[in-house]
C-alpha cells in the first residue's frame, strides 16, 4: 500500500509533488519532511498527534462503539453493500470494513484493530494519505453524516478515485451538530447530485433508493436507520 505524507503533499509549478511514507521498523518515515508515524499491528497511524489517536482507542466508550458494529453485520443495508463493494476497494470511515480484502481508512484505531483487513491505516479521511486516483473503487458508508465537513469529504473520495471507477455511498442523514455545523447538513437531492458533479457532467448517479440499517446497540435495543444507498460513476 503507497501511503503519502500529507503534511508534505502540495502543488508547486511543477505539478503535484507527493512523498512517500517509507517503512523503517515500527515505523512509516516520510522520504521528504522525515515526520515519522508509528505502525501498531500493522496499523499506521498518521495524523498530528499520533498518541492522541491511539489513547482514543483504549477509551471504554470507543471499545463499546467497536462491539456495537460487531453486533451489527447483518440487514438490508450491510447485504448490499457486500454485494456491491469490489474487492480492492478503500472505504474510507471504514470501521470493521464491507469485506476483509479492502484498504480500510478510519481515525477509530480500535475498531481498525477488530477488523481482519490486511491493510489498515489510522488517518484523517478529510487529509487521506494516498495519491490521487489510485483507487477503483471508494466507499463512502454511513460516513457524510459523521464528519465535520461532508462536501470535502465527497471530494476527496472522487479524487481518490481512477476515471471510469466507482464511489459507493450510503448515507442515514443522521446529522448532529456537534459533528457537523448545521450549515452543512445537505439533503438527499443534494447528495443524488453529487453536490453539483452530477449536473456539470463529472459524475453519473444511479441510485438503490432506501434500505434499512439495523445497528443492535445493545442485546435487547436495536436502532434502524434508513439510508440512501447510491453508486457514483466517475467519467
Ligand atoms: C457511522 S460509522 C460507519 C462505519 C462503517 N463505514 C459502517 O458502515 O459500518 C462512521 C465511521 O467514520 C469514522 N470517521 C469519522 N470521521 C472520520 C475522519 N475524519 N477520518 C476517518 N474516519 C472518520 C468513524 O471513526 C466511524 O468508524
Ligand atoms: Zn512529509
Amino acid at each position: 500500500m503507497l501511503l503519502v505524507c500529507p503534511a508534505c503533499r502540495h502543488v508547486d509549478e511543477a505539478g503535484l509533488q507527493l512523498c512517500t511514507l517509507d517503512l523503517h521498523g515500527a515505523e512509516r518515515v516520510c522520504a521528504g519532511c522525515g515526520v515519522a508515524f508509528p505502525v501498531q499491528d500493522g496499523i499506521c497511524v498518521i495524523g498530528r498527534d499520533p498518541a492522541a489517536l491511539i489513547a482514543f482507542a483504549e477509551r471504554p466508550e470507543t471499545l463499546e462503539t467497536v462491539a456495537v458494529y460487531q453486533r451489527s453485520t447483518r440487514g438490508p443495508l450491510q447485504d448490499w453493500l457486500r454485494e456491491t463493494v469490489p474487492s480492492g476497494a478503500l472505504e474510507l470511515g471504514g470501521g470493521l470494513g464491507v469485506r476483509t480484502d479492502t484498504v480500510l481508512l478510519d481515525q477509530n484505531l480500535a475498531m481498525l484493530r477488530a477488523s481482519r483487513n490486511g491493510l489498515r491505516v489510522c488517518a484523517d479521511l478529510l487529509d487521506p494519505p494516498f495519491a490521487p486516483e489510485s483507487f477503483e473503487a471508494v466507499v463512502l458508508a454511513n460516513v457524510l453524516d459523521s464528519v465535520g465537513d461532508p462536501v470535502l469529504a465527497f471530494q476527496q473520495a472522487i479524487a481518490l478515485i481512477a476515471p471510469g471507477g466507482v464511489l459507493i455511498v450510503s448515507c442515514a442523514f443522521a446529522f448532529r451538530g456537534e459533528i457537523t455545523s448545521e450549515d452543512r447538513w445537505f439533503t438527499s437531492e443534494q447528495l443524488a447530485r453529487g453536490f453539483g458533479a452530477v449536473d456539470a457532467g463529472c459524475l453519473h448517479v444511479a441510485s438503490m433508493g432506501a434500505l434499512e440499517w439495523p445497528l443492535q446497540v445493545t442485546e435487547r435495543l436495536t436502532h434502524v436507520h434508513r439510508c440512501d444507498a447510491l453508486v457514483f460513476l466517475k467519467r
